[in-house]
C-alpha cells in the first residue's frame, strides 16, 4: 500500500516537473529559453522571399526598434518601475509582445535598439512559427506557448522544406493566435487592450471571418522560392501605420432636416458614421494614445467658414468625447521626475469637435496615456464593427449670414499619437499626422 502510494507520489511529481519544464507560457515564461533556440529571419529570407519582404514593412518587424516603441518603454515603462518597484514586472512584460525572444531569454531590459542585439528582431518569424498553442482559455499577456526547433507550425498540412519540418495548426489559423499579443490587462485587472474580444463580441466572430482575413489576406503566388503556386496569406499586418487601411475604414454621409431655411433660424445637420472596414472597434488597440474626431465647418455663399461644435447627448462622462481646453496626462510626471507636473492639453484639436474613444483613468481619475497605469475608464464611445453612430450639428445661423447656398463639411480625422503628449516627448511627427479616414458634404440654401 505504502509502496503504491509513494510510486503514485512520484508519478504524478515528475509529471508536473515535466510539464512545467517544457510549457511555461505568460510571465512563467521569462528567462526559460535562449536566443540560439530561435533562427534569424534572414535565415528563412533565402526561400521565403516575398513573405520576408512583406514582413520587413510591417510593424511586427519594428515592434521594438520603432521610435515611439523605445521612447514608451524606456523613458516611461522602465522608468516607472524604477521609481515604483510594483510596475517592474510590468515594464518585462513589454517584451513578452514587443520583443518575445528577449522576454524568453530573460534579457530585459534588452539592449537599446541602436546596440542592434537580437531583441531588435521584434515578433520574428521564428516567433509565431513556433508557437504551439496558448495557457489559458482567453488569450492575452503573451499567453502564447513557444516550442522552437526543426519544427515550424503552418496552415496547411502535409508540406515539405529541405531546411525545417512542417505541421499544419489549426491555432495558428484562428484569432485567438494574434489575442495573445492583442489583449492585454493591466494590474488593476483592466483590460487596456482588447481586440480580440471586441471581434469576439462582433458580427465577424459569427461569421468565421477572423483577423487573418482583413490584415493577411490570401493571394496567388508561391508559398517559398521552389514551392508550387497557390493560395498564400500575404504577411501585411497593415493597421494604423498605413494610411490605405485607415482610408475610407468608416464611411460618412450627412443631410440637413431642411433643405430651405430663412436667414434668422437654427440649421439641423445630421452625419451618419458606418463602420464598414474594421473587424472590430475603432479606434482599437492603443486605445489610449489613439484620437479620432469628427470636424464639421460650414461654408456661406460668401466664401465665409463657421465651426460646427457637436450637440451633446447627454451621457454620463460625455465630456470626454468633445474636445476642449483642459489638461491630462499628470501621471507622466512620475517617470519624467517631475514633481506637480500640471499635464498637457488633453485633446489638441478643435474644441467642440466629437472624439470617438475611450478615456482610461489612473488611481486618481486623471486621463493617461500609460495603459499599465490604467485604474479604471470612462465612456467606450467608440465605433464597433458595422455599428453607425449619429452626430447632430445644430447651428443658429449668424446674423451677417449671406443668402443663398451654404455647404457644410464633415471630415473624420485619425492621430496615432495624441499631438500635446507626442510634442512632450519629442516622439517624431510620423505619429502624431493626421490621417484622414473620410469626407462627407451636404447643403442648405438661406432665403431672405
Ligand atoms: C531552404 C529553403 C527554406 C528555408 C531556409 C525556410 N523554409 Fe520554410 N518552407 C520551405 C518550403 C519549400 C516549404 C514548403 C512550401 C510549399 O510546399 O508550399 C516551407 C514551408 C514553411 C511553412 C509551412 C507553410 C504552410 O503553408 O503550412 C512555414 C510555417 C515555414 N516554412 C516557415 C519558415 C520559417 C519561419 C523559416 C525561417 C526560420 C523558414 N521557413 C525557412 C523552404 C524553406
Ligand atoms: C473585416 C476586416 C477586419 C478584421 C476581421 C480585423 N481587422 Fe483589424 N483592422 C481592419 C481595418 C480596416 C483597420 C484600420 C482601421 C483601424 O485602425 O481601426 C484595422 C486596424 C487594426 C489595428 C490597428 C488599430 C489602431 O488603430 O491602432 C490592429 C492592431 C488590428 N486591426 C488588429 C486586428 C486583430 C488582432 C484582429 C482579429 C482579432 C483584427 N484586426 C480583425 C480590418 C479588420
Ligand atoms: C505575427 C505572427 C507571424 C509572423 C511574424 C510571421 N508569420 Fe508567417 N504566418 C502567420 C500566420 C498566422 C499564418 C497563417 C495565415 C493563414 O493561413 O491565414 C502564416 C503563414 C505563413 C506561411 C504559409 C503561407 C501560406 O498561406 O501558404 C509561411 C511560409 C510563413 N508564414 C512564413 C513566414 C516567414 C518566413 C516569416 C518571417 C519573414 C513569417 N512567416 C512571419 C503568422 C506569422
Ligand atoms: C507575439 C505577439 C504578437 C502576435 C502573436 C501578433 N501580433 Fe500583431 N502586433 C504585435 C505588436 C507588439 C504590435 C505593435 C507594433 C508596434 O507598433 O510597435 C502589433 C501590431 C499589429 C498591427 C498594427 C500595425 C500598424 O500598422 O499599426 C496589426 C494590424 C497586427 N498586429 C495584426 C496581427 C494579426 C492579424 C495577428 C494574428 C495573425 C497578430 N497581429 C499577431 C504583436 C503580435
Ligand atoms: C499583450 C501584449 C502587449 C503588451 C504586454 C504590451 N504591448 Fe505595446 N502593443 C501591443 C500591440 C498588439 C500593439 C499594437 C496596437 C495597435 O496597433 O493599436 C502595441 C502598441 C504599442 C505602442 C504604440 C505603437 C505605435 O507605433 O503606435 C507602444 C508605444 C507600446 N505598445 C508600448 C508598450 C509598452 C511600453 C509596454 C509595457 C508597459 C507594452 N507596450 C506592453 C502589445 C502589447
Amino acid at each position: 500500500m505504502k509502496q503504491v502510494g509513494l510510486l503514485l507520489l512520484f508519478v504524478c511529481l515528475s509529471a508536473g516537473i515535466v510539464l512545467a519544464q517544457e510549457l511555461p507560457a505568460g510571465e512563467a515564461a521569462l528567462g526559460t529559453r535562449k536566443y540560439e533556440q530561435y533562427e534569424k529571419p534572414e535565415v528563412c529570407k533565402s526561400c521565403h522571399v516575398d513573405i520576408y519582404q512583406q514582413w520587413t514593412q510591417a510593424m511586427m518587424s519594428q515592434a521594438y526598434t520603432h521610435h515611439w516603441d523605445e521612447i514608451e518603454y524606456f523613458d516611461l515603462a522602465v522608468a516607472h518601475g524604477k521609481v515604483d518597484p510594483k510596475f517592474k514586472p510590468v515594464s518585462d512584460g513589454c517584451n513578452g509582445c514587443h520583443t518575445p525572444m528577449a522576454f524568453l531569454a530573460g534579457d530585459v531590459p534588452p539592449p537599446r535598439p541602436e546596440a542592434n542585439s537580437r531583441a531588435n528582431e521584434s515578433v520574428s518569424c521564428d516567433v509565431c512559427h513556433t508557437i504551439k498553442g496558448m495557457a489559458g482559455d482567453t488569450p492575452h499577456n503573451f499567453s502564447y506557448i513557444s516550442n522552437p526547433g526543426r519544427l515550424k507550425y503552418g496552415p496547411k498540412p502535409g508540406l515539405e522544406s529541405p531546411h525545417h519540418e512542417t505541421e499544419e495548426s489549426d491555432f495558428l489559423k484562428q484569432a485567438q493566435f494574434c489575442g495573445n499579443c492583442h489583449n492585454e490587462k493591466d494590474p488593476w485587472g483592466m483590460w487596456v487592450k482588447g481586440t480580440q474580444l471586441e471581434w469576439l463580441e462582433g458580427p465577424y466572430s459569427k461569421e468565421g471571418v477572423p483577423c487573418h482575413r482583413c490584415h493577411m489576406p490570401k493571394a496567388r503566388g508561391k508559398n517559398a522560392t521552389m514551392s508550387q503556386e497557390d493560395d498564400v496569406a500575404q504577411h501585411l499586418f497593415h493597421g494604423a501605420h498605413d494610411p490605405g487601411k485607415l482610408a475610407g475604414a468608416v464611411e460618412l454621409r450627412m443631410h440637413p432636416e431642411v433643405r430651405e431655411v430663412a436667414y434668422d433660424e437654427a440649421v439641423v445637420v445630421k452625419v451618419q458614421l458606418f463602420n464598414a472596414k474594421a473587424g472590430h472597434k475603432i479606434p482599437t488597440g492603443s486605445v489610449e494614445d489613439r484620437i479620432v474626431w469628427l470636424h464639421v465647418t460650414a461654408t456661406d455663399a460668401e466664401g465665409k467658414e463657421y465651426h460646427l461644435p457637436v450637440d451633446p447627448k447627454g451621457f454620463e462622462g460625455e465630456e470626454y468625447t468633445i474636445a476642449d481646453d483642459v489638461l491630462a496626462y499628470q501621471d507622466l510626471g512620475i517617470p519624467l521626475g517631475k514633481s506637480d507636473f500640471p499635464g498637457v492639453q488633453r485633446d489638441g484639436v478643435p474644441v467642440g469637435d466629437r472624439i470617438f474613444r475611450k478615456p482610461y483613468f489612473d488611481e486618481q481619475g486623471r486621463m493617461t496615456i500609460m495603459q499599465w497605469n490604467t485604474a479604471s475608464f470612462g465612456p467606450d464611445y467608440r465605433i464597433g464593427p458595422r455599428e453607425t453612430k449619429i452626430e447632430t450639428f445644430t447651428w443658429q445661423l449668424p446674423d451677417d449670414i449671406a443668402l443663398g447656398k451654404i455647404t457644410f463639411k464633415a471630415v473624420l480625422n485619425y492621430q496615432k499619437l495624441v499631438k500635446p503628449v507626442a510634442e512632450l516627448l519629442n516622439v517624431p511627427e510620423d505619429e502624431s499626422e493626421i490621417n484622414i479616414i473620410n469626407t462627407a458634404t451636404t447643403w442648405v440654401e438661406v432665403y431672405e
